[in-house]
């Protein structure tokens, strides 16, 4: 089949300028760079209104899953049960309709294994944010319990009620690593350090970071200095974990670093966090926001990781259209009004992240995932071997895929480039090309991309 893919005006072209003059209300409008038509955007096409059509390999920060106008989400859309969430909005907790409840009993058989309960909230920052308070709430009720206190702060003495109040209540912290990205609020925030941009000139906790391995691509050719790096910074964490014994509330990790460049560590690095985790009494929680929910060619990421119990929270958000975390029932918080959010909860979009993961299971996309995935890996390692001094350290797991130019300059021009032939990368950390593509890609598509970033390549050799 011949490839829709075709671009003949500038991007933006006219008709997008045109729209994008409508919307400087807008205070993040400076940032657009597409402006799509979205009747007409199909699959892996993203179409702009100038008729131009891209090989999406962005997918909205992956953001999306099933690609553009997939029947089974335009049939959710359509449904009664959507129609009537989208138009009785309600505070989920407090009064919910039997949609509710078809949601929960459906989406628990996709939750990770060990899981007992789900929290929703809008998106993936303000997961992070409410697991990280799962975590504190449960640190907190042990410690005061250890100390003789009760756990509930209702019994607490006036006293004690205010040292709360006045936020001098706890010392309790939340172990990150560096290069990591958890979310824009200020509690996420405080455990993020992949760009300094992010957290200029904003107000964050004291909380301590740990090192995360620099690990060096392919894997296999570097086991030795790689494992070396883990083993340095698992030592790093330990004496983190010691430094601030009993004080550690969570220890917050991606199973891979996305935002922060497509960092990689091996399973045997991330069982070691969760046992230094486990021995430091913190709860080992994992940022399943980016890797979650297939991309990785199982549905959570943690799933490959080999880990010998479940972690205590996992966070997700994006594809699943919803942010939230899941949770082990030792952080099932029970108190009214201690993990409350008007909007826990929204019926519309949980319908339509629901109907992505069934969507996902019914057309074998995991297994696509990991299959077209490799197949990608090994073309961008062909790539890398002929430019050898342009792109180097492809990397990636099923379909979180990335490689890196020489400069940030160089990365930017290799996106545009790209793009002014009809694909559409991304970037990420410093100089990384980052690939999300979305889980219905196919090896044509691949081809395709890969025959573009040739072109591209040659060009800027
Ligand atoms: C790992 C991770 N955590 C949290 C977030 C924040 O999600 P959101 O932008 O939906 O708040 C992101 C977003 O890119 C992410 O990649």
């Amino acid at each position: 089949m011949l490839s829709p893919r075709s671009v003949t005006t500038e991007i933006p072209g006219p008709n997008a300028r045109s729209e994008m003059g409508r919307g400087t209300f807008d205070m993040q409008h400076r940032y657009r760079s597409v402006v799509m038509d979205d009747q007409a955007s199909d699959g892996v096409w993203l179409h702009d209104v100038d008729g131009n059509v891209f090989l999406d390999l962005f997918a909205n920060f992956a953001l999306g899953a099933l690609g553009y106008n997939h029947p089974a989400l335009l049939a959710t859309a359509r449904s009664p049960a959507f129609v009537a969430a989208a138009a009785n909005p309600s505070s989920t907790p407090f009064v919910t309709s039997p949609s509710w409840f078809t949601f929960l009993e459906s989406v628990r058989r996709y939750a990770p294994p060990g899981m007992a309960r789900i929290f929703c909230v809008d998106g993936g920052g303000e997961g992070v944010e409410s697991a990280l308070k799962a975590a504190f709430i449960r640190h907190g009720e042990r410690r005061r319990v250890a100390a003789g206190r009760p756990a509930n702060p209702l019994e607490l003495t006036p006293e004690e009620q205010c040292a709360i109040l006045d936020n001098t209540g706890t010392d309790a912290v939340v172990v990150s690593f560096a290069g990591a990205f958890h979310g824009r609020g200020l509690g996420p925030m405080s455990a993020t350090h992949s760009k300094l941009i992010h957290k200029a000139d904003l107000p964050a906790f004291h909380w301590p970071t740990a090192i995360f391995p620099a690990n060096r691509f392919p894997l296999e050719e570097h086991a030795e200095e790689n494992a070396k790096a883990e083993a340095e910074a698992l030592a790093g964490l330990e004496r983190i974990l010691e430094r601030y014994a009993g004080r550690v509330a969570a220890v917050l990790v991606e199973p891979i670093q996305s935002e922060g460049g497509d960092r990689h560590a091996s399973p045997a690095f991330f069982r070691g966090v969760q046992a230094l985790a486990g021995q430091a009494g913190a709860a080992f929680v994992l940022d399943e926001v980016q890797t979650g929910m297939g991309i990785t060619g199982t549905l959570w990421a943690h799933e490959q990781l080999g880990l010998p119990t479940p972690p205590d929270l996992v966070c997700f958000g994006k594809k699943m259209q919803m942010g939230g975390f899941f949770a082990t029932s030792e952080y099932d918080i029970a108190q009214f009004g201690r993990m409350y959010q008007t909007r826990n909860g929204d019926r519309a979009r949980a319908l339509l992240g629901l109907a992505t993961l069934q969507t996902i299971e019914k057309e074998g996309l995991l297994q696509n995932v990991r299959d077209t995935g490799a197949y990608f890996l090994a073309r961008l390692g062909e790539l890398a071997a002929r430019f050898p001094a342009l792109l180097t350290e492809p990397r990636g797991r099923g379909f979180l895929l990335a490689f890196d130019l020489p400069s940030p300059a160089a990365r930017d021009d290799f996106n545009a480039r790209a793009l002014r032939r009809g694909v559409f990368s991304s970037y990420t950390g410093m100089r990384s090309v980052r690939l999300r593509p979305h889980l219905i890609t196919t090896r044509v598509h691949v081809d395709e991309a890969i025959g573009v970033f040739a072109e591209v390549a040659a060009e800027m050799s």
